[in-house]
């Protein structure tokens, strides 16, 4: 009798994160005039001494060395073995207590052990749908009243300003799909999916230049 083979699908964003991985910071400060950067930050005033923190699609890591200087215990997941590898040599030498896993978030489950986490541009790689679907995944890894903060694009709101929030969110969307670094879909609005996986949202912070329009938010989400 011949012997099935089964073959896992591969990831569908992990070869484009690979390829990429070299370029993503220096390009995503470039394109978002390092207000990604300081997007990502925010995060970091809610976080308390020995706090878990999950930082799921840490890329190379970028915000992950202050909050391990501030004494959270971090854990980092990326699927891409050249963002972790980059993840670790940014923490290298450091003496620091970080777990960094070459991993896939899906696959990660620690229910209720989070206290803190941190989805920065990483639920916008997909659709409505599968980004819930992901969103549930990580609300169940929270500890009661635990933090989910997410740091993504900004949801235009109906102000005529916010016109400019859809053109430079649709052009950097259509760049990512065809370059196969997120899906192509709408902004994701997360006040909304919050509210679908038992989250409710303390805190969103629109940032941009000024008065100018919002081209970036950060949602803050307590699991009650
Ligand atoms: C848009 S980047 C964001 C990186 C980082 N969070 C930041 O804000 O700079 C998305 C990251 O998610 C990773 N990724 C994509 N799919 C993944 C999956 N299923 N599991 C773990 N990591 C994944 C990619 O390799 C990439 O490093």
């Amino acid at each position: 009798m011949s012997k099935a083979k089964v073959r896992k699908k591969p990831d569908q964003f992990k070869k484009s994160y690979e390829f990429w991985s070299d370029w993503y910071d220096w390009l995503a400060d470039l394109f978002s005039f390092q207000l990604i950067k300081a997007s990502k930050e925010v995060h970091l005033s809610s976080l308390n001494r020995d706090d878990r923190v999950l930082y799921p699609g840490m890329g190379s890591g970028q915000e992950m060395v202050a909050a391990v200087r501030a004494g959270a215990k971090v854990t980092g997941i990326d699927i891409s073995p050249q963002m972790v590898k980059k993840a670790k040599n940014r923490l290298a030498n450091s003496g620091w207590q970080v777990e960094l896993c070459e991993s896939d978030v899906k696959e990660h489950l620690r229910p209720c052990f989070y206290d803190l986490i941190a989805a920065h541009y990483f639920l916008n790689l997909y659709r409505k749908d599968e980004a819930i679907i992901v969103l549930r995944r990580l609300a169940e890894q929270l500890k009661q009243n635990g933090l989910i903060v997410v740091a993504d694009f900004a949801y235009p709101g109906k102000n005529p300003n916010d016109a400019l929030t859809h053109i430079y969110y649709w052009t950097i969307n259509l760049i990512g799909a065809c370059l196969g670094l997120a899906k192509l879909h709408p902004p994701h609005d997360y006040k909304e999916y919050f509210s679908y996986v038992g989250l409710h949202t303390v805190k969103s912070q629109r940032i941009g230049f000024g008065k100018g329009p919002a081209l970036f938010q950060v949602w803050i989400g307590r699991k009650d």
